[in-house]
This record gives C-alpha cells, sequence and structure tokens, in this order.
C-alpha cells in the first residue's frame, strides 16, 4: 500500500467537489469512460467487442458503477487520478472516444460525493485498489497541511476501503477484466430515481442499440436495464406521426479552414409545454449526450415552443471542461447557433398560440389534441410540410402515410401567400398528384387556376392572356413581364450565346406565319414555361405551379 500525490493535488479536488455538477451529467462522465474503455480495449483488433456490461446502483448513502471493460493497471490508475488527457488523444480510436480533457471521473466523483474509491483489474494481473478521501483532502488544504491521503494498493485490495465486503462485491476472475467505482458521503440526496432512470434512457440510446463499434451497452440502473427512451414522458408524450428525421447540412470557417459537416437531426411535437426542462434539443456528441433538453442553441426556445422537442447529433460541440456544460464560446457552437436560428424559429412559429396553426391566427394545443382530424391537418399540411419543403434541411424520414389523405385533400383548397412559416420557394418536393385530380370527402373547392387556350388561363378569377413579342432581351433567347392582365414574352432571335439553328428556330417561331406544328409547340413549351414561373411570383408553391402549367398545356392537346 503506497501514499501518492495526485498529480493534481488536494486544492484541486477541493476546488472540483465545490462545483455544483448535476447528478445526472456526473454519473454520465463515469459511464462515458466504461463505453472508452470498451472501445479502447478492442481498438484495431480483428475481435469483435464482446458484450459490455454497466451496472450502476444508487442509494442515498451510495453510489457504485461497475463494468467489465479492460480493467486499469496501476500506474494508469494514479494517472487516472491526475490529468489523463493524452491518453485518449494519441489512441488510434481517438475519433470514437469520448474522453477529451481527462478531468472527468474526478470531477464527477468529486461532485457525487465526499470520499471515492476505484478498484481495477485488466485481464491477467492482479487488481489495485485507490482511496480518495475527498472531503478529508479539503480538509487538509484548510489546515495548511500538504499530505498526501491518496493512496494505493497495487497487488489487491486497499486496507483503508469504506466498501463492506469488498472482495464479494468486485472480484473478477483472473482472466477478467474490469473497474468498480464507489463513492460515498453523497450530496445530493434528493435524487428521483425513475427521473434520472428516463434521463439514462435518453443519454445512452445510441449505445443500448447495436452501433458501429459493436453489440448493444447493457446499462443496468439499480437493477433495471435501460432501453428505449420514452420520449416526452414529462410532456404528455409525443405526437404520433410528428417525428422527423433531418441532415442539416453546415459549414463553417475555423482559422483558415472551411469544415463541411452534415448535423444529424430529429425532431417530435409532444403533447404539452411547460417551461423547466419542457422541450427543447437533446444536443449528443459522439453518440454522448452531451445536454440534456438544451433550451439555448439556435435561440427559438420560449414557453410558447415548449411542445417542440427532438435531438441532434454532430461530433462537434464539445463539452466544457468542468463538464457540467457544453463549450459555448467555440466558433462552430456560435455558427452553428447562428445557422439554426432560422429553421427551428420557422418551426416555432406553427406552434405559436397568437401567430401558428394552418392559418397563422394560432395554433390551440387543446384543440389538436382533441380532434385527431385537426392534428392530422396540421401535421401533415403545417409541421412535416415546413421541415419537408425546407430549403435548407435534408428529411431523410417518410412521410407518414396515415397523413398522406390530407395532402390529397389539399390538391382543391386554394394556399394562399400566407402559410405560415413554410417557405414557397421552388425545389420543394412534389406534392402527390395533379391538380386536376377528384377532390377528398370535402366539397370541392373552387380551383384557383384554369386553362382556357392557346392564349390565355384564368388565375384567381382573372383572364391573362399571353402576348408574344420580338424583342431584346438582357441576354437569353426568352424573357416575360407581366402589364396588369397581360403577361409580354419578349423573345429575342440574337440573344448572346445562341448558335444560328436557335436563332432561325426562334425566328421561325416568332414570325406571323408560323404554322409549323413544331414551331408551335416550341412556342407553347416557351408559354407553359413562362407560366410557371409566373405562378411561382404569385407565391405559388413550386409543385403546384407546376402542375397547373402542365395543365395548361396539356389542355391544348387534349385531344391531338
Ligand atoms: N471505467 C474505466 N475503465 C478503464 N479506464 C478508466 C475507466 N474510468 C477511467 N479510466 C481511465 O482514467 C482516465 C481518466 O478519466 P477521466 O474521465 O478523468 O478523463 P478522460 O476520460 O480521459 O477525459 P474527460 O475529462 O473528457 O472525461 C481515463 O483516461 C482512463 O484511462
Ligand atoms: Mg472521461
Amino acid at each position: 500500500m503506497t501514499q501518492f500525490q495526485p498529480q493534481l493535488g488536494n486544492a484541486f479536488y477541493k476546488a472540483l467537489s465545490a462545483e455544483d455538477m448535476d447528478p445526472l451529467l456526473a454519473i454520465n462522465e463515469i459511464i462515458a469512460n466504461s463505453i472508452d474503455s470498451w472501445i479502447e480495449e478492442y481498438c484495431g483488433k480483428k475481435a469483435k467487442r464482446p458484450k459490455l456490461s454497466i451496472d450502476i446502483n444508487m442509494s442515498a448513502k451510495q453510489i457504485t458503477i461497475q463494468d467489465n471493460a479492460g480493467g486499469m493497471e496501476p500506474e494508469e490508475l494514479k494517472n487516472a487520478m491526475g490529468f489523463a488527457k493524452v491518453q485518449k488523444e494519441l489512441s488510434d480510436c481517438a475519433d470514437d472516444l469520448m474522453g477529451m480533457y481527462g478531468f472527468g471521473l474526478k470531477a464527477a466523483t468529486a461532485n457525487l460525493g465526499g470520499h471515492f474509491e476505484v478498484v481495477s483489474k485488466r485481464k491477467n494481473k492482479d487488481l489495485c485498489h485507490v482511496v480518495m478521501p475527498i472531503d478529508k483532502m479539503a480538509q487538509e488544504v484548510k489546515a495548511g497541511k500538504s499530505g498526501m491521503l491518496s493512496d494505493i494498493e497495487e497487488n489487491g485490495y486497499n486496507k483503508k476501503t469504506k466498501i463492506k465486503d469488498v472482495e464479494k462485491v468486485f472480484n473478477p476472475a483472473k482472466t477478467k477484466s474490469g473497474t468498480f467505482i464507489y463513492i460515498s458521503q453523497i450530496k445530493r440526496t434528493n435524487f428521483n430515481p425513475e427521473s434520472i432512470m428516463n434521463e439514462l434512457c435518453y443519454a445512452w440510446h445510441f449505445f443500448t442499440q447495436e452501433n458501429h463499434l459493436g453489440p448493444a451497452v447493457e446499462i443496468k440502473f439499480n437493477g433495471v436495464k435501460i432501453g428505449e427512451p420514452e420520449w416526452g414522458r414529462d410532456q404528455g408524450g409525443q405526437v404520433p406521426y410528428s417525428s422527423i428525421d433531418f441532415e442539416f447540412p453546415f459549414s463553417w470557417r475555423e482559422n483558415t479552414e472551411t469544415i463541411d459537416t452534415k448535423v444529424q437531426f430529429s425532431v417530435w411535437l409532444n403533447y404539452k409545454g411547460g417551461q423547466y426542462q419542457a422541450g427543447g434539443l437533446s444536443l449528443y456528441r459522439k453518440l454522448q449526450m452531451v445536454s440534456y433538453k438544451d433550451q439555448e442553441l439556435g435561440k427559438w426556445w420560449s414557453n410558447e415552443s415548449a411542445s417542440i422537442e427532438g435531438y441532434l447529433s454532430t461530433n462537434y460541440l464539445t463539452p466544457n471542461q468542468r463538464k457540467d456544460d457544453l463549450d459555448r464560446t467555440t466558433r462552430f457552437y456560435k455558427e452553428f447557433n447562428k445557422a439554426l436560428e432560422p429553421i427551428m424559429k420557422g418551426a416555432a412559429k406553427l406552434v405559436d398560440s397568437q401567430r401558428g396553426g394552418l392559418d397563422g391566427k394560432g395554433f390551440s394545443r387543446t384543440a389538436m389534441a382533441q380532434d385527431e382530424f385537426e392534428m392530422g391537418k396540421f401535421l401533415a399540411l403545417g409541421w412535416l410540410k415546413y421541415f419537408n419543403e425546407h430549403p435548407l434541411v435534408e428529411v431523410s424520414s417518410k412521410f407518414p402515410k396515415e397523413l398522406e389523405k390530407f395532402l390529397k385533400d389539399k390538391q382543391n383548397t386554394p394556399s394562399g401567400p400566407d402559410e405560415p412559416g413554410g417557405p414557397d420557394e421552388p425545389g420543394g418536393p412534389d406534392e402527390p398528384g395533379g391538380p386536376d385530380e377528384p377532390g377528398g370527402p370535402e366539397e370541392p373547392a373552387i380551383e384557383i387556376f384554369e386553362p382556357i387556350d392557346e392564349n390565355s388561363f384564368n388565375f384567381h378569377g382573372e383572364t391573362y392572356q399571353l402576348l408574344i413579342l420580338k424583342d431584346k432581351t438582357d441576354g437569353s433567347s426568352y424573357d416575360w413581364k407581366k402589364t396588369g392582365e397581360q403577361i409580354e414574352i419578349f423573345i429575342d432571335d440574337e440573344a448572346d450565346g445562341i448558335n444560328k439553328e436557335m436563332g432561325d428556330m426562334l425566328k421561325k417561331m416568332t414570325s406571323d406565319s408560323a404554322t409549323g406544328k413544331w414551331e408551335k409547340l416550341s412556342l407553347n413549351l416557351v408559354k407553359e414555361h413562362v407560366i410557371h414561373q409566373f405562378l411561382l411570383k404569385e407565391n405559388i408553391q413550386n409543385a403546384r405551379a407546376f402542375a397547373y402549367a402542365k395543365s395548361w398545356i396539356e389542355n391544348i392537346y387534349k385531344n391531338e
């Protein structure tokens, strides 16, 4: 048994234990270390990782965490009590390892209790056992002593232990490895096991299913295996079919380099909102949760929008060194924060009680919750449509079949330019079906676009005339302008960059004697394109504008 001076010194431990870290985050740090050890142990080896089991037991008296990962030798254990930074950085598996500061274990244990011990064993080696009476160490500092109370037994159990029957509690076979962490003199004893349980499910849901590193990790809390989280548990649960997965491609500059990444998102609606820890985005880095229901990133969260919940995952969000929050000073965080704001605020506006809902006149959560039809309509034509048509995100979840009928009904409902938040930019995915599909169960509404003939159409009750003029454009072969109810199309047979063949074609198209059917068709295709452009300018959603323009040309050729 030897006493040793941890590299960090007693004063450091004293300072650490004065921090106020959330107990869940502290436990998560210890779990992260077990997973890191499991990752490292099989790093670069052909053999598949065996199942990792982590057992957490928590009472008002003590907290223990046991794993069957790689374990530590005495030197490693001593290092672990100090700064252990370089170790993980240099690993071949550095990209997957969660640890980055060499600090988590100390911060976590010192925040949870006044005394901690680590018993650890590598395969085919003796076990070693360190005892760290943090509170006593702090008292020493107070008394001006620099004594060394931390104590390690390098070949067996440490006699200074406070663990009852330690040989029974943790005693792996010679060929096995693992680590056992014991914390007593618990600081905050008023924890709620049920909510810790659910938060652990949130925190480790990427690991409790099979992932690129190996089989699902088994994590037990007070004897109960944690599984998929109950998303939105405290907010009345998830609204069915509201969940949407998407990627947000994002680039930012770091010194002189531009870095491109794709941030993975999952967002949904809960039945209820609320204040503290209602809604928000849980943030994950390297599959580890670094913030539970964050309400800061993107500056979109408010009591009004608290029914929106979700998570996002990116390796570029980093925790701060104390591990009690994210590092919100990094360049990535700041740039990403700005980029996320408009997207999430658009979504938040949809559920705003004053400006939200499908008509922009207010979203009523309670009304929706009681009316499945209204909720379905809102999800299909508001919430999911918003993300599906957002130009900045790439949606990967399929549109729920159960909601498709609402999209079909929509074909016969005029859509004004005042749709809430929904960007009407071109490029959105096509709405299913054409505009002249039979109507849904509701009364067929008056169509806002109607083809008339080769030179005209009706739009919002007005008749527009298409007029072909030969004129100079600003460089392209044709251009158009709306004057009152006339749409003037200018065709320029001397436009820049067109060859003789095209010039001749344009000349023929516009000559008064243009009777050839190919010239006519070409001209009509130009008109079709102009109608499409015109409708987009009138705020008609792209897929619809396209379908209307197509119906116009089909109408001309319907019997030919
Ligand atoms: N369960 C464990 N199994 C094996 N080794 C462990 C375990 N827990 C901790 N260690 C060792 O202790 C060291 C210190 O852990 P600590 O959490 O303080 O730092 P870190 O994980 O390297 O970085 P971070 O501060 O970001 O967590 C680790 O680098 C690892 O070598
Ligand atoms: Mg760590």
